[in-house]
């Protein structure tokens, strides 16, 4: 979705922004621009494409400009076109403004300052935002009344930056909804969609609460709640560095971010497990009395965290005596469920803002759900509105497509699901020991299959051309072929579906026939031996077959033409490695297909509009 980034301060600041859009760039985008303002003028320059052209573009422009807002423009209201990308401006030019998310009573507003004479240049809804401020402050002369003034108007989720001409040293920012982090320097202040955009310059960072209206400058950051009254929002000192933020050597983030993943885990285990004990009840603010109210646990979640949550599902089905729910989160905040106060309702979502979840969330907080955020950004608006938070320890995840934060939601679903089933009685302590002493090995077995990237680049090479994938797994296993095949389609295009392998029979097995592989995700578990037999159905139709298998495993290289072998674990486990070789073999394919890779076309990182 769209970024924004703002600067004021003693660099350039059009450098500044530049290197602040491209670390914005995995949000997706379609046009890119900014405005720059020097006390005497204010510029603006937007382009359809990349932020490279707006470089290019930007290189006639003299030096000496300390103030700007830039922005990354992902077309919602309005074609892809230079008119709409951002910034806007009112029709004297006085006001510059970006914006992030969606102004649901656009239309009306445009239709009362039409009246009123003016006049638009875009077909978007950022344009109405800046004629409200520039006709507000006509009138009163105080920006931080017609800020509170707009607060009142607009209708939706925005991220706004706002800079006006002859104040260089200022910017205004609202947010409501939409994502927005506020850094301060020395003698230099930024705002910005996320905290990878300013990270080289500081790792100080406040975040605005709902309708919190701030301004940034040389001298810091003041920040007004939406009635304008002056309020504290405390500083953070964020433990990313700006090395997470690069390629490190890597082709691609996702590469880089796949082979993270050891690191990852044991970042995520690291003080959570001790002595054969889960210990995340104290980060949680959970007891004993409060855990043992709960009766049920709806786990709501998009995309891959969707995906996570199933693996959850069947973990907490079986160390645990609660009744558990796992939905799609747009599913889920418009359906008639049974959520109340004797429900943990968990929201999986490694940026914590997508706006789905947030729905969800909202919906199961008001029935009186004591809700747990398990999300990979602190701060982020899921984290803010929860009761309770577990952060994944991944760093930021550049790549568009999901990897390391999956495996991260898998670590730390399973700590809650161990830690319920301790405190609720259910999992025996000798149970828990065995299974946290096979998780603190899992990093150690993931970093041994990440070894198999040229085995599994060679099996690309086979499979590549095919037009179409089939994914079957059952058990802790099926979710897994539900994200191998979303990886596939995301990342290289090519078509795939994930069937739970007992469902092949009821009809999709019609669909087998040369050049539709079919990949199965067939570790040593309790359910092996079924799925081994739903793989002998799909060879006596001649389809080909790719297997994920145990080391060891006798018979399945024998059906398949290819296989790629994980280390053994135990059955609870199998997610944690099974899903690494998908996550190559996707990869792969697409570089041979000269795909898109960190920024699959149509996609955005960060989902926060409905
Ligand atoms: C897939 C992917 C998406 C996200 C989904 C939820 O690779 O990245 O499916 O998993 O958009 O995003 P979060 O986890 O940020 O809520």
């Amino acid at each position: 979705m769209c970024g924004i980034v703002g600067y004021v301060g003693g660099q350039e600041a059009r450098e500044v922004l530049i290197d602040g859009l491209k670390r914005l760039e995995y949000r997706g985008y379609d046009s890119a621009g900014l405005a720059l303002g020097s006390g005497k003028d204010l510029l603006i320059i937007k382009e359809v494409g990349k932020v490279e052209d707006l470089e290019r573009m930007l290189q006639k422009v003299p030096a000496g400009y300390h103030q700007g807002i830039g922005h990354t423009r992902w077309a919602t209201h309005g074609g892809v076109s230079q008119a709409n990308a951002h910034p806007h401006k009112d029709g004297k030019g006085q006001f510059a403004l970006v914006h992030n998310g969606i102004i649901e009573n656009f239309s009306e507003l445009r239709e009362e300052l039409e009246r009123k004479g003016v006049v638009f240049l875009s077909e978007t809804d950022t344009e109405a935002i800046v004629h409200l401020v520039a006709t507000s402050f006509s009138r009163t002369g105080d920006i931080l009344e017609t800020l509170v003034y707009l607060q009142k108007r607009l209708r939706g989720t925005f991220a706004l930056a706002l800079m006006q001409q002859g104040l260089p040293d200022r910017i205004y920012t609202i947010r409501r909804g939409s994502p927005l982090v506020l850094g301060s320097g020395n003698g230099e202040a930024f705002c910005a969609s996320d905290i990878p955009a300013f990270l080289p310059y500081t790792r100080r960072i406040q975040y605005p609460e709902e309708g919190d209206i701030a301004e940034i400058s040389p001298g810091g950051i003041r920040i007004w709640d939406e009635k304008g009254r002056p309020v504290e929002r405390s500083v953070v000192t964020v433990d990313w560095d700006v090395s997470m933020t690069e390629k490190s050597g890597f082709s691609h983030y996702m590469l880089k971010e796949i082979h993270e993943q050891g690191t990852v885990l044991r970042r995520s285990l690291k003080g959570r497990v001790v002595d054969g004990k889960t210990m995340i009840s104290g980060e949680l603010g959970w007891n004993v009395e409060m855990v043992s109210k709960w009766k049920k646990v709806h786990i709501v979640a998009c995309g891959s965290s969707y995906y996570s949550a199933l693996v959850a599902e069947r973990l907490l089905e079986k160390w645990t005596d609660l009744e558990i729910k796992v939905d799609i989160a747009s599913e889920y905040r418009y359906r008639h469920v049974a959520c109340d106060p004797t429900t943990l309702a968990v929201f999986v979502s490694q940026s914590g803002e997508t706006a789905d979840t947030l729905a969800a969330l909202r919906k199961a907080r008001a029935a009186g759900a004591h809700c747990l955020a398990i999300t990979n950004v602190r701060g982020s608006t899921l984290a803010r509105e929860v009761h309770s938070v577990l952060l994944l320890k991944a760093g930021p995840e550049i790549g568009v497509a999901a990897t390391k934060s999956f495996t991260g939601q898998l670590a730390a679903l399973f700590l809650v699901a161990l830690q319920l089933g301790s405190m609720r009685g259910i999992l025996a302590p000798h149970e828990e020991e065995r299974l946290v002493n096979e998780l603190i090995r899992i990093p150690y077995k993931v970093e041994l299959l990440l070894e198999k990237d040229g085995e599994i680049k060679e099996i690309a090479r086979k499979y590549a051309q095919n037009k179409n994938m089939l994914f079957i797994g059952r058990g802790m296993s099926f979710p897994v072929a539900q994200e191998g095949a979303l990886k596939l389609k995301e990342v290289s295009y090519i078509h795939a579906e994930a069937l739970a392998a007992g469902e092949m029979k009821h009809g999709p097995i019609a669909l087998l026939e040369p050049g539709v592989p079919v990949l199965a995700v067939i570790p040593k578990d309790s359910l092996y031996e079924k799925t081994l037999s739903n793989i002998q159905e799909i060879k006596a139709r001649n389809a080909s077959l790719i297997a994920v298998c145990t080391e060891g495993d006798r018979f399945v290289p024998e059906q398949a033409g290819s296989v790629i072998e994980t280390p053994w674990t135990d059955e609870e486990f199998t997610p944690f490695l099974s899903v690494i070789p998908l996550q190559l073999l996707s990869f792969h394919i697409a570089l041979i297909l000269g795909r898109e890779i960190d920024q699959p076309r149509n996609l955005a990182k960060s989902v926060t509009v409905e």
